[in-house]
C-alpha cells in the first residue's frame, strides 16, 4: 500500500507540470488512496467482468451486487439475491437504475441513470443507504461511476450534483407538506368526502383546516388543508375551494364523477 501511495503521489507532483485535467485525476487517485489508509483497509476495486461471476451459484465466488458502482455481499439475502430467488436479477451486476424504474428487463437492469429525475436520484441513495446498512460492503465496481484506482469518476460528480437538486426539492415538498398536510378522504357508490383532522395527512398539528383543492404546476391538484387564520396561505391562487362546500366547513362532499 505504502508503495502504491509513494508511486501515485509521486507521480502527482510531478503533474503539476502537466494538464489540470491529470491533475484532478491525480487528486482523486490520492483521495481514494487517502480514504483507504484513514480505514485501514485498501479499497477493494473489482471489475464488470469479475462482478457478473458473483451470483450465488454453486460455481461462483460469492453473492454481490453494486449500487451507483459500490459493491455489497448480499450472501445474508440469499433467499432474494440467490438463484431462484425473486431479486436474483440483481446479483453480480450493478442495475442501479432497475432500483427505483422497477424495470426489470434485460435492458432496464443497467447503471445508467444519467436521465432520471432528481426525486429518483434521492429514492436510488436511499437503497445504497438501506445496503450500507444491512450489508457488507465490498469495494467499487470500476466502469460509470469508479475509476481503475477506485476514484469517483465524472459521472458519479454528476449524480451527485442530481442528488443535491433532489434534496433541495424534498425538503421543499416536506416544508409544503406541513403547510399545506393532506386532507382524509372516502368514497362510497353514493360519492365521496374530503374531511380535516388534527392528524390528517400525517401531520399532527394543533388545528384541523378546511379542505381546498391545491394546484400545482406539472401535476393535477389534490385536497389539501388549510389553516384559515394563515392569511399568508389561506389566501393563496394555487387554492381553490370546492364547489358547493360552505367556506369554513370542515369536510366537503364530492360529487360521483
Ligand atoms: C421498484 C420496484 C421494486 C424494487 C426495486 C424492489 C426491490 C426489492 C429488494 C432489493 C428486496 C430485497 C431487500 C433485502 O435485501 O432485504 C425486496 C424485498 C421485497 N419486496 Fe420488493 N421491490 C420492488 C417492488 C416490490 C413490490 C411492488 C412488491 C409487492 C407487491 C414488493 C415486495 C417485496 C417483498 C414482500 C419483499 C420481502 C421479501 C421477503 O422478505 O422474503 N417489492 N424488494
Amino acid at each position: 500500500m505504502l508503495k502504491y501511495f509513494v508511486a501515485v503521489a509521486s507521480v502527482c507532483l510531478a503533474g503539476f507540470i502537466v494538464p489540470r485535467q491529470w491533475r484532478d485525476t491525480c487528486g482523486d487517485a490520492l483521495s481514494a488512496l487517502l480514504a483507504a489508509v484513514a480505514s485501514g483497509s485498501p479499497v477493494r476495486v473489482l471489475s464488470v467482468d469479475e462482478l457478473s461471476r458473483y451470483v450465488g451459484a454453486t460455481d461462483s465466488p460469492g453473492l454481490y451486487l453494486a449500487v451507483l458502482g459500490q459493491v455489497f455481499d448480499v450472501s445474508a439475502g440469499r433467499r432474494h439475491y440467490g438463484p431462484g430467488g425473486g431479486y436474483h436479477f440483481f446479483a453480480g451486476k450493478d442495475a442501479s437504475r432497475a432500483f427505483v424504474t422497477g424495470d426489470f428487463t434485460e435492458d432496464g437492469l443497467t447503471d445508467d441513470v444519467s436521465d432520471l429525475a432528481p426525486g429518483q436520484i434521492v429514492a436510488l441513495y436511499d437503497w445504497l443507504a438501506f445496503y450500507q446498512k444491512d450489508y457488507t460492503p465490498v469495494g467499487r465496481v470500476v466502469g460509470r461511476f469508479y475509476g481503475p484506482s477506485g476514484a469517483p469518476a465524472d459521472a458519479l460528480r454528476e449524480v451527485e450534483v442530481t442528488l443535491k437538486e433532489g434534496q433541495r426539492l424534498r425538503a421543499r415538498e416536506q416544508a409544503q407538506s406541513r403547510h399545506y398536510p393532506e386532507c382524509n378522504s372516502e368514497w362510497s357508490s353514493a360519492g365521496g368526502r374530503v374531511w380535516c383532522s388534527t392528524k390528517s395527512g400525517n401531520v399532527v398539528r394543533s388545528w384541523a383546516g378546511v379542505p381546498r383543492m391545491l394546484f400545482t404546476p406539472g401535476s393535477s391538484s389534490r385536497c389539501v388543508c388549510v389553516n384559515l387564520e394563515d392569511a399568508e396561505h389561506s389566501d393563496s391562487p394555487r387554492l381553490q375551494e370546492y364547489e358547493g362546500c360552505p367556506r369554513q366547513a370542515a369536510s366537503c362532499p364530492l360529487g360521483t364523477s
